[in-house]
């Protein structure tokens, strides 16, 4: 029988999921199909539950729903919880497993794929908003040596660090500070602006990551002049969380490189 799975969001036609999810499915030869369903801005419990009615059997969650489907979990894992966002719905019988992939996806491809050390690195995480959370917990399971958020609102990235035991700064106490990984996790790039970051930021040997992916943001262009030596986009933590969901459904952990080189030549 046919399992049935979708991204739910508003908007989302957009979406790369059912693209990536085909081609898991089809590389891991599962008998599945993954579409893109829109939900009314107030009505994303109800459109939950007409999939659950109609036997599907999970589905992903995407702007601006990422919240109201961790409140809607029966269930929450522990990274879930972390987060206070889901992006991933798995039905049961009578309860609905929330997961949130994101952090792991990043973390996967800043190792797997980009291979780059996390551990005994410094991280820089800029933003303090619903994408930045996702990803703190398990960015600090991979053994950073220090750890430092920093936000246009301050009070924000202070409320995070007090959370995950972490270090909060403004963009202005950056100064003369460096580090080995910065990642934007702010929205910025969305309206083509640069959060203000000092300059002297990238360490030697530095990776400078987006989680934005699609185009070279005013971030990724200030770490090409800055000079950092790694730069990327977030393409590869798009089809990684993807993949995780995917696990958590299936059972089973599709290849993702091949994926990700199909989207970038799209
Ligand atoms: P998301 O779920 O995408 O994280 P969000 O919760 O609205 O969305 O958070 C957006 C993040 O981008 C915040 O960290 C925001 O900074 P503030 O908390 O100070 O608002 C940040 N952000 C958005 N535009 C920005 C800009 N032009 N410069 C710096 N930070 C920006």
């Amino acid at each position: 029988m046919t399992d049935h799975y979708a991204v739910i969001g508003n908007p989302v036609a957009h979406s790369k999921s059912p693209l990536i999810h085909a081609e898991f499915a089809r590389q891991t030869n599962q008998d599945m199909t993954y579409e893109t369903v829109l939900a009314p801005l107030d009505g994303f419990e109800e459109t939950v539950e007409r999939l659950r009615q109609e036997g599907y059997r999970g589905c992903n969650v995407t702007v601006p729903f990422k919240q109201e489907a961790w409140q809607l979990a029966s269930e929450l894992t522990p990274r879930a919880l972390d987060a206070e966002a889901v992006n991933t719905l798995k039905f049961g019988d009578s309860a609905t497993l929330g997961d949130n992939t994101d952090g792991a996806g990043l973390v996967a491809d800043i190792a797997k794929n980009l291979k780059f050390e996390i551990c005994g690195k410094r991280i820089l995480l800029v933003g303090a908003g619903g994408a930045a959370r996702g990803v703190i917990r398990p960015l600090l399971e991979a053994g950073p040596k220090e750890f430092v958020i920093a936000n246009r609102t301050v009070a924000r990235a202070q409320l995070l660090a007090e959370k995950f035991r972490i270090a909060a700064k403004s963009y202005s106490d950056l100064a003369g500070n460096q580090f080995d990984i910065v990642i934007n996790a702010t929205s910025s790039g969305l309206r083509d602006e640069l959060p203000p970051l000092p300059e002297n930021l990238f360490a030697r040997d530095s990776l400078a990551y987006d989680m934005m992916y699609g185009r070279i943001t005013p971030f990724m262009a200030f770490a090409e002049k800055e000079g950092a030596s790694k730069i990327s986009d977030g393409l590869g933590m798009l089809v990684e969380q993807a993949a995780e969901s995917f696990f958590l459904w299936r059972g089973i952990r599709p290849e993702t490189k091949p994926v990700i080189e199909k989207l970038r030549s799209c």
